[in-house]
């Protein structure tokens, strides 16, 4: 399908989280529409084997170029891993990951050179991270620890109180005695434990959030490409999910910042 300067961005994640990329898209850039993909029937994609997530990907990417989208944004760690430069190399529309947005706000805003990054177990046994970092940094020191817990927290909205704040405590106090000053949430839906993880580390450690970099990186790039929309508008945000889950809404709303509208369920394989 063909597209033209009005024709929406494509969003995808395994669930809700990456809507908190939405949710910087839409105030960076306010005229563009975004069509979202939320593959929940099969969330968590971060414990998943990487041929599996490869899969989901290919399909949430080719569910969105059939609707039209003129650029994709891989709203997952987890996918951006393991499927970015193969749909980079394959699609016709301009792909962004979140993983190199948010390495090279993490580059600059560390001053010891001592970075972490927490993120899925898929995220983290891909090395994508410790490759971009090595790249853009090889001064820095690196320090990973995979969360998966912090992903159904979020999804269930369990973002503070003693539960969040006893994982944050034992994922993190082990990486924050490395001294590192600067951390990076490598996965959406850390961003909604932006509360206790700094409660954990303190505040001398920057939180990288890889949403605005990325939303900022999309502006560039669609400027460069001539394919920004420059009119005025209400840019509608039209919302997919594959399965629908408890609290879908409160939780969805909590990710976007915004009255979640226009959502329908769909099939994609
Ligand atoms: N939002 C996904 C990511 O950024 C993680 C959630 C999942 O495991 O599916 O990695």
């Amino acid at each position: 399908m063909s597209f033209t300067v009005k024709s929406p961005i494509g969003v995808f994640d395994s669930g809700l989280g990456g809507l908190t990329v939405v949710r910087q898209i839409r105030r960076i850039l306010p005229a563009e529409e975004v069509l979202y993909l939320g593959d929940l029937a099969h969330l968590p994609y971060g414990t998943k084997s990487e041929s599996e997530i490869r899969r989901r990907s290919e399909q949430c990417a080719r569910f969105l170029l059939k609707r039209g989208i003129k650029a994709l944004v891989i709203a997952c760690n987890s996918a951006s891993s393991v499927a970015f430069a193969r749909l980079r190399k394959t699609l016709p529309v301009p792909v962004l990951d979140v993983i190199t947005p948010a390495v090279e706000s993490a580059v600059s805003a560390t001053r010891n050179y001592r970075i972490g990054v927490i993120a899925t177990y898929a995220t983290i046994e891909s090395g994508s991270y410790a490759r971009i970092l090595q790249k853009k940094c090889p001064d820095a020191e690196f320090f990973m620890k995979p969360c998966p817990l912090f992903v159904p927290l979020a999804e269930e909205g369990w973002l503070d109180g003693a539960i969040a704040m006893q994982a944050a405590r034992k994922y993190l106090l082990p990486i924050k005695k490395k001294s590192i000053d600067t951390l990076i949430l490598g996965c959406t839906h850390y961003p909604l434990l932006q509360g206790v993880i700094s409660k954990v580390m303190g505040r001398s450690v920057s939180l990288i959030d890889s949403a605005i970099p990325t939303a900022l990186k999309l502006k560039a790039l669609l400027a460069k490409r001539k394919m920004s929309y420059d009119g005025v508008r209400q840019a509608r945000l039209k919302i997919c999910v594959t399965d629908y889950v408890r609290n879908f809404t409160r939780i969805g709303e909590a990710f976007l910042g915004e009255t979640l509208e226009c959502v329908r369920r769909v099939r994609i394989s």
